[in-house]
């Protein structure tokens, strides 16, 4: 797993932080799958923060332990041995874990060894919300809330989320920057979107004083928001006097913008309002999967009161949100990850970048992450 090149760290004075949390800020709840992806019984693999994991749904609850025997360090999913429904036999030499606790329950080859009952394999919370799965990374006592982990409103009872994964080749951090990236609309003057959906987007936008407010109460979410509402648009691209690029822009619209502002949340999750359609709220994650891959995660929340409600939004997903927001919109943002990549990858690009005005907000973010979080990952933590 990757280190930080420390003299990187060192240069980037009050966001070092973030620069070392390559591999993502632990102790955090993170989303993995979906709910509907574990049925019961049912076990997985997977990799968070380098953490390799896995995942077993036992009586309706999901269980994660670590994917790595505490014999020999091999992975128990290389050939998973399963004799009772909540334990797991490591299939080289007999080490048995209890899926609820980690403990060492028996060795099927050595039944009386002085190591059954004293040992424990690393084991990890596991809380399910709004049809996500979400796993504590981290040996905190006790584990922080949930809803100190997610964006305001995700949690509300009469929102309902529906969303989508997949994996994306960059760190995560090129993630969260990119969704909160004021001046990345840019990049969307093109978007599918245009297609279904009369908009105004400016090709950029400056934040002006007062757009930007951190938030960092003690028992909340701690995260950035930023309101359109309040920045200075660009309608047209010049170059030598001639415009050579125009934003779409619609009298029957008013506002400048798509939405109403975006925010970012610890441990690095976006809010996005009233988009990808207004009475929308887009809610996406960034999850380390190890320095170079993050899973992006991406949700639409709806308010709903009755079952055609919810009929409806979840029809809606599938043929147009889905299709054009998640799919559409946002591949724009991912293949824009995954080309910054490369600059990033031996951290010089933390130094050599040059950013400009409306970056600051991107600053407002490494620097609020870098003190508000509860720890970074590193090597030493998968040892
Ligand atoms: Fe797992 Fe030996 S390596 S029991």
């Amino acid at each position: 797993p990757e280190g930080v090149r420390p003299e990187v760290a060192a240069a980037v004075g009050d966001w070092r932080a973030y620069v070392e949390a390559k591999m993502g800020f632990r102790n955090h709840w993170y989303p993995v799958r979906f709910s509907n992806e574990l049925a019961e019984g049912q076990l997985i693999t997977l990799q968070v923060l380098g953490e390799k994991l896995l995942l077993k749904r036992i009586d309706g609850k999901v269980y994660a332990i670590r994917d790595r025997c505490l014999h020999r360090g091999v992975p128990l999913s290389r050939k998973p041995d399963c004799y009772t429904k909540d334990t797991i036999t490591c299939w080289y030499h007999g080490y048995t874990y209890r899926f609820q606790t980690g403990e060492l329950v028996n060795i099927l080859a050595v039944p009386d060894s002085r190591l059954i009952g004293r040992r424990k394999i690393q084991s990890f919370p596991c809380q399910e919300a709004k049809g996500l799965i979400f796993v504590f990374i981290g040996d905190m006592d006790p584990v922080p809330p949930l809803s100190q982990d997610v964006p305001p409103g995700f949690l509300d009872d009469d929102v309902m989320i529906l969303g989508k994964h997949r994996v994306v080749n960059s760190n995560w951090r090129l993630g969260a920057e990119n969704g909160f990236d004021a001046l990345h609309i840019f990049i969307h003057k093109d978007t599918t979107l245009r297609h279904f959906r009369t908009f105004n987007f400016p090709i950029g936008h400056t934040p002006l004083p007062g757009a930007v407010q951190v938030v960092e109460d003690a028992d909340g979410p701690k995260g950035v928001i930023d309101d359109f509402a309040q920045h200075k648009p660009i309608w047209d691209g010049v170059i030598d006097g001639r415009v050579v690029v125009r934003g779409p822009r619609s009298q029957q619209v008013q506002g400048t913008s798509a939405s109403v502002g975006t925010s970012i949340w610890l441990p690095g999750v976006l809010k996005v309002e009233q988009f990808p359609l207004p009475g929308l709220t887009q809610f996406e994650w960034y999850v380390p999967i190890d320095g170079k891959t993050h899973l992006y995660v991406q949700t639409i929340g709806q308010q709903v009161q009755t079952d055609e409600d919810r009929q409806d939004f979840a029809s809606n997903f599938e043929s147009i949100y889905k299709p054009h927001g998640l799919d559409g919109f946002n591949a724009d943002d991912i293949w824009a990850r995954e080309v910054t990549e490369p600059f990033y990858a031996d951290d010089y690009g933390w130094v050599d970048e040059m950013l400009c005005e409306p970056d600051t907000t991107i600053l407002e973010w490494r620097r609020l992450a870098s003190r508000a979080n509860r720890g970074v990952q590193t090597p030493q933590d998968l040892r």
